[in-house]
């Protein structure tokens, strides 16, 4: 249980080493290409994902979802090594989850995932709209440097995604911007293993709301996040 009290604790703050943090390389050229054809045929008839508590915006911004399962499940094989060789352990897939189309206007909270199982993971960024300004996905490393990263179609940002925050706190400005989300987690609990999984994990699994302090802005606990009360102005 963590309270607002504890304060965030950075991983560069945290006694438990890491290896990687985050890192950038290229998905294979045939499957970003299926995975672009997916996406462009189902855009037009994709209904709104389910509310995600880290994503932010209106109704109308709420992100599309373009099923994608039996094309997720090859990425989550053919993508596995790749993230082995990057992590320096052998991994078990868990999931690879989209595509997710955000919308104009929409921003996604700074957050760390679930410790259990997304503990190496990537982004593959499939394709945005033409008229997408630079969405850059905002990351703290390990040594506490806060990297903004602008992906291309193609892009694969591998990242300990239970350890690094990330999130896009600024505001989209376009049409759609799809990625895909793939996450893995090695597969024993040996001495090594526990390097990636003792994670900082800022807020827990099991987390309450902290009792609110008059004279301080809120601070609501949710799956996976905090929800602070500020916005990053441009
Ligand atoms: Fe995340």
């Amino acid at each position: 249980m963590i309270y607002h009290s504890d304060p965030l604790r950075s991983p560069s703050l945290t006694n438990t080493p890491s290896l990687r943090s985050w890192g950038l390389t290229r998905a294979p050229p045939e499957l970003v290409e299926e995975l672009r054809n997916v996406l462009h045929a189902g855009l037009a008839t994709a209904k709104p994902e389910k509310e995600v508590d880290v994503i932010f915006g209106g109704e109308d911004s709420r992100p599309l979802f373009v099923q994608n399962g039996i094309l997720n499940g090859k990425a989550l094989e053919v993508l596995r090594p790749m993230h082995e060789e990057w992590a320096g352990v052998p991994l078990k897939g868990a999931t690879a989850y989209g595509l997710r189309a955000y919308r104009n206007s929409s921003s996604l909270q700074m957050h760390i995932d679930k410790s259990g199982t997304h503990i190496i993971s990537c982004i593959l960024h499939v394709d945005h709209s033409e008229d997408s300004e630079p969405w850059p996905i905002v990351i703290e490393d390990f040594q506490g440097n806060t990297n903004e990263v602008v992906l291309k179609s193609g892009d694969m940002l591998f990242y300990e995604s239970s350890k690094c925050i990330h999130g896009r706190p600024r505001n989209f400005t376009g049409s759609w911007y799809s990625s895909l989300f793939v996450h893995y987690h090695p597969t024993s609990k040996s001495p090594i293993i526990a390097r990636f999984t003792n994670s900082p994990s800022v807020f827990g699994d099991n987390m309450l709301s902290p009792p609110h302090d008059p004279g301080l802005w809120p601070l609501t606990c949710v799956p996976f996040c905090a929800h602070f009360p500020f916005s990053v102005a441009d």
